[in-house]
């Protein structure tokens, strides 16, 4: 479990993607290197990657796949295992992931099933995945029969996350990666919570460098420790499913891709602070903030704001399904406080159904 628990260390600023071939080449060998991107994020920012791991005494190889969730899969996988023995690469060559969640995940899986694990860093591009997917080690693809289904716990030896990289990614993508942040922001971190109130549109747009690296930091910060305490999801590390119960069944029910992951995370807060306000955990003013912040980001907050609602029927199967269920009970992630969050076993898909 090593490997899989090392902490590494990630850093955070605009203009960065100029350094990383120094950051790599504090883990790996000069030689051949793999980069991973996608069609949209390589003509945008492969130039600088390349130039910086020439410059330390790599030899990159570029894999592009199809941007989209649709090349996480299986067959995406092989193709870049592919790459990899035809570059020759040994224990040793290390792939270089550029891109949105998609592409970390995809490489990062590449990474720890080719020879067994080979060394990785993480380049991500949006939002979502500065804050999120290249934190905690997870890695995977997508089977048919859903998604993440095929992963291993593989963390990076280094994230670098450019902050500049942010003004290209478009704003409905931006907002998402904002939700998981909102998320952090009402479980872990009640100074972030009182960062993002005090003045939202600091934080709606990358243009306001010194917000979004607080942001991006802090969230880092928070989703790093409890990964660390908690690697398999046992117990601390559930706090961070807070809103996804609802979310999930939400993304599910819209057919994943029209309604995107972190507007149905967003709905599905407000969802978790209500069942939290009528159980009597959180204040009803307090549960009041929830919604008026996400509105405040620009997130949706009801069904009727997504640009398609899905199906009540839908929504309510997938609940019924939840791979969270344990003895038909649901493990729900609610709100004690702004800022922090408390398990309950005892919740069921009428309680979440109830609520919306
Ligand atoms: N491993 C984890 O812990 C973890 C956590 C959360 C999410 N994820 C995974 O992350 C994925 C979602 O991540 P995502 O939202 O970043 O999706 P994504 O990688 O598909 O990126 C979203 C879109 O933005 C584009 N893009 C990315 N960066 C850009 C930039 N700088 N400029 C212009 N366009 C840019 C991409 O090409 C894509 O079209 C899902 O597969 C999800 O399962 C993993
Ligand atoms: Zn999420």
């Amino acid at each position: 479990m090593r490997a899989a628990s090392r902490t590494c260390r990630v850093r955070i600023g605009p203009g960065l993607l100029a350094g990383a071939g120094d950051v790599l080449a504090e883990f790996a060998r000069p030689g051949p290197a793999l980069v991973v991107t996608d069609d949209n994020v390589g003509p945008l920012w492969l130039a600088p990657v390349l130039a910086s791991l020439r410059g330390a005494g790599f030899v990159p190889e570029v894999a592009v796949v199809p941007a989209g969730e649709g090349s996480k899969t299986l067959a995406f996988a092989e193709r870049l295992y592919g790459d990899l023995v035809r570059i020759g690469a040994d224990r040793g060559t290390p792939v270089v992931a550029l891109g949105g969640g998609m592409v970390t995940d995809l490489a990062g899986f590449v990474s720890a099933t080719w020879l067994r694990g080979v060394p990785w860093l993480a380049l991500p591009t949006s939002l979502l995945a500065m804050v999120d997917a290249s934190v905690g080690g997870k890695t995977g693809v997508d089977l048919a029969a859903g998604k993440n289904l095929v992963g291993a716990f593989w963390s990076p030896v280094g994230v670098v996350s450019d902050t500049a990289a942010l003004e290209t990614l478009p704003a409905r993508e931006f907002r998402g990666g904002l939700a998981e942040a909102a998320k952090v922001a009402f479980t872990l971190r009640p100074d972030l919570l009182a960062a993002l109130e005090a003045g939202p549109e600091r934080y709606t747009s990358p243009a306001d460098g010194e917000a979004l690296g607080f942001l991006v930091e802090a969230c880092v910060e928070a989703k790093g420790a409890v990964v660390e305490a908690d690697e398999r999801e046992a117990g601390a590390r559930r706090v961070l499913n807070f809103g996804h119960t609802a979310g999930h069944a939400i993304e599910a029910a819209a057919g994943y891709g029209p309604v995107r992951h972190g507007e149905a995370v967003a709905v599905g807060m407000v969802i978790a602070a209500r069942i939290s306000v009528r159980r009597g955990l959180l204040r009803p003013e307090d549960g009041a903030r929830v919604a008026a912040l996400l509105r405040s980001l620009g997130l949706p907050v009801a069904l009727a704001d997504l640009p398609v609602e899905p199906d009540a029927g839908g929504i309510r199967d997938r609940l019924a399904t939840d791979k969270k269920r344990r003895d038909g009970r649901l493990a729900l992630v609610l709100l004690s406080a702004p800022g922090r969050a408390v398990i309950v076993e005892d919740g069921s898909a009428e309680e979440v159904l109830a609520a919306f």
